[in-house]
């Protein structure tokens, strides 16, 4: 083939890449029958903030692939350090072993971590994290004398992961009934979307941040306080369109965690690794968690790596005589994505990413605020590059829609349209319908501008047909 013929590949092989995609490959959360009249969107190549599909459309990548791909696409120092350590060392286990670098990243992962936490557990998925959190946290109060806990607390509407463990914590109804039953121990309490906050604690942010806090508080002691292991809280809760949490929630959430004994557990799968200007999203909000779990960011997504971060204090009935963690994954703490890890943070660091982001923070909600003026958006919120904006049938009364009318809309026109006009972003009705935006951490005013346009039209084009 020559040069030329190369270039074009990607164009030439549209045909073939439909029947293959359609006849064998299985998508994940998909209607698959939605692409029987339909071309599968296959995206080919990405650079910085935009990503091409199979035709060279460009789109802007509004979701950073799914809250993954924080330094952006085509990174060749990251791609390389991944190719220099598959030479060096492919793969080997952590099972009794270690390698450089898991040992690098779990030292620089350390130093970045809050306050005591710096003991690293890799996994190679977030799911796979949160599920490694909650075993941790059962076996540790088995091997401290309080056997009987073993529930864990989580919001509603709040995603998880999709393991059993994991979907078990998870606050979603419709993704958990077709796998029912599901190990027990799950327990839900109020999320903090204080734009559908109940009308008795409606009138202020502190007043609905310390009940949503007490009702976790009335949940451990209706539950029995023996009987809980964790809570598992998001920094910023991504299911239901992005709710921060309101002013002083987590400080009591913490409180109430030491008087009960309860492990807390900062779900930061999404809220690491600079979503909301800080390596960690409990450092934003100045909460100290128990563990910390991750995943996507921490690799912006040139490998898959996840895993959680507690402190000595957690490890210590692990670390004497024949006690050992009954937990581990083939992959987990991966050569390759640990090597790549390092050189996505290595660009953190030179491109002073969390800078960037905590300096256009405030430009990018301005800019997404903008479409306050449209009659179908109720609220915008969220924080860092992390944002929900949630549709509603009337601004004044805040009604939502019906399931059939968001069904319509969502799935029948938006998710589409959006896609059409060139913006990968998330129209989600797994709470309130709302899209979602969390862009690659090196977007500014340009990329800002061009998402508030696509909104503008689609949006604008939307409420005519409601
Ligand atoms: C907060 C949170 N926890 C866990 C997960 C599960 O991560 P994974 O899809 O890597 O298993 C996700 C995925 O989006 C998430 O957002």
């Amino acid at each position: 083939m020559t040069a030329e013929q190369t270039q074009a590949a990607p164009f030439q092989k549209a045909a073939p890449f439909q029947e293959g995609a359609k006849r064998n490959m299985w998508l994940h959360f998909t209607r698959m029958s939605a692409y029987s009249d339909a071309d599968v969107p296959v995206i080919v190549r990405g650079s910085g903030p935009y990503v091409y599909d199979q035709h060279g459309k460009r789109y802007l990548d509004g979701l950073s692939g799914l809250f993954v791909s924080q330094v952006g696409h085509g990174r060749t120092e990251i791609a390389e350090a991944g190719a220099r350590q598959a030479s060096e060392l492919a793969y080997f286990p952590l099972w009794s072993y270690a390698h450089p670098r898991a040992i690098d990243l779990a030292e620089r992962l350390a130093g970045l971590a809050p306050g005591d936490l710096n003991r690293v557990f890799f996994t190679t998925s977030g799911s796979e994290a949160v599920e490694s959190a909650w075993k941790l946290a059962k076996q540790y109060f088995k091997l401290t004398g309080q056997p009987g806990r073993y529930k864990v607390i989580s919001r509603d509407i709040a995603y998880h992961g999709t393991s059993m463990g994991a979907l078990a914590i998870t606050g979603l109804a419709d993704i958990k009934h077709p796998f029912e039953p599901l190990p027990p121990g799950g327990v839900r309490v109020p999320n903090t979307n204080f734009y559908r906050a109940p009308s008795f604690v409606a009138s202020s942010q502190e007043e609905f941040g310390r009940w949503a806090a007490d009702e976790i508080e009335r949940a451990i002691l209706r539950e029995g306080p023996e009987s809980v292991a964790a809570v598992y809280l998001e920094p910023v809760q991504n299911s239901g369109g992005c709710f921060p949490p309101p002013p002083g929630y987590f400080s009591r959430v913490r409180d109430i965690c030491d008087r009960y004994g309860v492990l807390l557990v900062s779900d930061e799968v999404i809220c690491a690794f600079g979503r909301l200007g800080h390596y960690f999203g409990s450092a934003r909000y100045g909460y100290q968690p128990d563990i910390i779990t991750f995943a996507k960011g921490v690799t912006s997504g040139y490998a898959p790596l996840g895993g959680m971060i507690c402190s000595d204090a957690l490890m210590e009935p692990f670390s004497a005589g024949t006690a050992t963690f009954l937990h581990g994954v083939t992959f987990a703490g991966h050569p390759v994505s640990c090597a790549m890890a390092l050189a996505n943070l290595d660009v953190f660091e030179s491109e002073d990413l969390l800078g960037n982001v905590r300096a256009h923070e405030g430009a990018f909600r301005a800019t997404l605020e903008k479409l306050h003026d449209l009659p179908i958006v109720g609220d915008v919120r969220g924080a860092g590059y992390f944002y929900g904006i949630e549709l509603v049938k009337d601004k004044a009364s805040r009604e939502t829609f019906s399931d059939d009318e968001s069904e319509r809309l969502l799935r029948g026109f938006l998710s589409q349209a959006l896609f059409d006009a060139g913006l990968v972003c998330r129209a989600d009705d797994r709470g309130d319908p709302v899209i979602q935006l969390s862009p690659p951490l090196i977007c500014g005013q340009e990329q800002f501008d061009e998402i508030e346009r696509v909104l503008r039209d689609v949006l604008t084009e939307a409420w005519k047909r409601i």
